[in-house]
């Protein structure tokens, strides 16, 4: 079981953390070898010894570590909190920035759109409209209505990529979530902005700039469960509206390749039209006509046929096939 999840936090430092948190690769191949944090791990539920989990959990409750010896005597002092932190939350990262990529997939959509995003968190991937975009090429500026200031999400995007020169005309939008995050608490909030790896500062002020936007137009999230409680929602839309239903980095949560199976074909008979942006192994039917895996990269599917590698986090696109209207 201790070599187990050493393993995993071993795993993290070198596919995940390596060349894009410092800090966390650090962390977690100290975590892999230090016995008192591997024992510490080991009390908790198998799901929740994430290393994301464990990090974010720590710097809420005791700060940044700058070092090993720091996180050592974090975990020592704080190690209740922590282990508080990480039964009562999940990772539920927000990252509005994921906007720019699926944007130009949206605009592909005849319209007006209703929107319903399933693994919602707090909604901030719902106000395709309210932000800026900058694909290097093109740039779509914010309407600037709300009186907040829009962050601009930059995403660099491959020649083949039809790129939007309007937002979409979204007339309705909801979303779906286990447990749907609010931008008017203050804990929610934090715990979004530390969810957010240490290096990036720039996700973390456009994450902040999304959030003041959405408190001056909160989207509609339910509670709910993606396997479940989606028909009554859809069942909501205006009837004069394209339904587009997407998710984007919520299917890994669904562990069972049945389930998630079944997931999709609830979609593809739901009568509407239905974007999947998720690691390529979610959905390996729809990878294999995508061709090759590109390292790290989540595949957009439209009713199950890929269109486009995305950045995970938003920053690229890339257009596979030469699409014009979806579905
Ligand atoms: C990593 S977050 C992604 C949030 C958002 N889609 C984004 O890209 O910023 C995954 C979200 O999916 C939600 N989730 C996981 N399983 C779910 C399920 N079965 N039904 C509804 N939501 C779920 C989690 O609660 C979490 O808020």
């Amino acid at each position: 079981m201790i070599e187990r999840i050493a393993d995993r936090y071993r795993r993290f430092a070198q596919v995940e953390a390596q060349g894009q948190s410092p800090l966390y690769e650090m962390l977690a191949l100290h975590v892999a070898q230090a016995p008192e944090a591997l024992r510490f791990l080991m009390r908790l539920p198998r799901e929740r010894q994430q290393p994301n989990l464990l990090f974010a959990a720590m710097r809420l409750a005791a700060g940044k570590p700058a070092s090993p010896c720091d996180f050592d005597q974090a975990l020592r002092e704080h190690a209740d909190a922590i282990a508080e932190i990480m039964l009562s939350r999940t990772t539920q990262t927000n990252e509005p920035g994921r906007c720019a990529s699926l944007l130009p997939a949206l605009a592909q959509i005849d319209g007006p759109l209703a929107l319903i995003e399933v693994g919602a968190s707090a909604g901030l991937c719902l106000l395709f409209d309210a932000y800026g975009y900058d694909w290097d090429r093109q740039r779509l500026a914010a309407p600037g209505c709300s009186g907040a200031i829009a962050p601009v999400f930059n995403c660099e995007a491959s020649d083949a990529t039809p790129l939007p020169l309007r937002h979409p005309e979204i007339v309705w939008r909801a979303g779906l979530d286990l447990n749907p995050l609010n931008v008017f608490d203050n804990a929610d909030v934090a715990w979004l902005e530390h969810l957010v790896w240490p290096e990036h500062e720039s996700r973390l002020a456009r994450l902040r700039a999304a959030i003041s936007l959405a408190k001056r137009n909160p989207p509609r999230i339910e509670r709910g469960d993606l396997r479940r409680d989606l028909p009554d929602l859809i069942a909501e839309a205006p009837a004069k509206a394209t339904v587009v239903v997407f998710h984007t980095a919520v299917l890994s949560y669904i562990p069972s390749r049945a389930d998630r199976n079944d997931f999709a074909t609830m979609m593809n008979r739901a009568g509407v039209v239905w974007l999947s942006n998720e690691a390529p192994h979610i959905f390996p039917q729809f990878a294999a006509s995508a061709g090759p895996a590109r390292n790290g990269m989540f595949l957009l599917a439209a009713n199950g046929s890929p269109i486009a590698w995305t950045g995970p986090h938003g920053q690229s696109v890339r257009w596979i096939v030469d699409t014009s209207r979806i579905p």
